[in-house]
């Protein structure tokens, strides 16, 4: 990648405007690998690199690709209309990068979700035609019964569909819960999903995306950084 002058690399990590950002520099509160530099017309390399603003260490990344342990309460809305929203839990840098959130789980559905800055990653982690699978557990009111796992395999019948909707996976963890695997990504799917098998969701936590689960390690409300091995295993089918 060729070099980058500070104020625009700090522009393009979303850290405000040229001006905001040469003035930032200027101020004496940025360092390249530890050491100050107050020269906002400085190159540097960018891949790679490791630099701080007051303090926070941040690595230059072209693009941001996320993974949110979405917590329940949540709207994943820019607008919400009666809960907080997800983009809250992201610093005021990476909504200046405006990073969205590939695809939508309801306020109340808890779990991975993917957010990134990237249009083209956004557009072909949401296209159906890509069909990527999507791991839920869903809890259900009603005992689980080998006629709704058949329904869910064999395909369920939505009102405004035109086609059946199966289930690419379903196994019976437990006497109230499912994981159940969905290539689609429509609106409310699982509930509906459920509901015309002859249950209802009672929460819903999805736990991996292709082949990239949801790590143990990270704390409900909190992110992460994607990197290149993790999109990788994104982009392979479900282990
Ligand atoms: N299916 C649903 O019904 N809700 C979600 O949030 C995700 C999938």
């Amino acid at each position: 990648m060729p070099k980058m002058q500070l104020e625009r690399l700090l522009r393009s990590q979303g850290f405000g405007s040229r001006p905001e950002c040469r003035a930032l520099v200027r101020s004496g509160r940025v360092s390249i690998d530890g050491m100050l530099c107050d020269d906002p017309f400085a190159e540097f390399e960018p891949d790679g690199l490791l630099f701080s603003v007051d303090g926070v260490l941040w690595t230059y990344r072209e693009f941001a690709f996320l993974a949110l342990n979405k917590p329940a309460g949540f709207e994943c809305s820019h607008k919400p209309k009666h809960h907080p929203s997800i983009y809250s839990l992201f610093p005021r840098v990476l909504l200046t990068r405006n990073i969205q959130a590939v695809g939508r789980l309801d306020e109340d559905t808890t779990g991975l979700l993917l957010l990134s800055d990237d249009g083209q990653f956004i557009h072909a982690y949401t296209s159906p035609k890509k069909r990527i699978p999507k791991v839920y557990d869903v809890t259900v009111k009603h005992p689980v019964d080998t006629l709704q796992v058949d329904a869910l395999l064999e395909g369920v019948q939505l009102h405004d569909e035109p086609a059946r909707i199966a289930a690419t996976g379903c196994e019976v963890r437990s006497e109230h819960l499912l994981r159940m695997t969905v290539t689609e990504g429509k609106y409310h799917l699982v509930k509906r999903m459920i509901a015309a098998a002859g249950n209802r969701v009672e929460g819903l936590n999805r736990i991996a995306i292709g082949g990239f689960p949801l790590p143990d390690s990270l704390p409900i409300g909190q992110w992460i950084w994607l990197e290149a091995s993790d999109l990788a295993r994104l982009a392979r089918p479900q282990q």
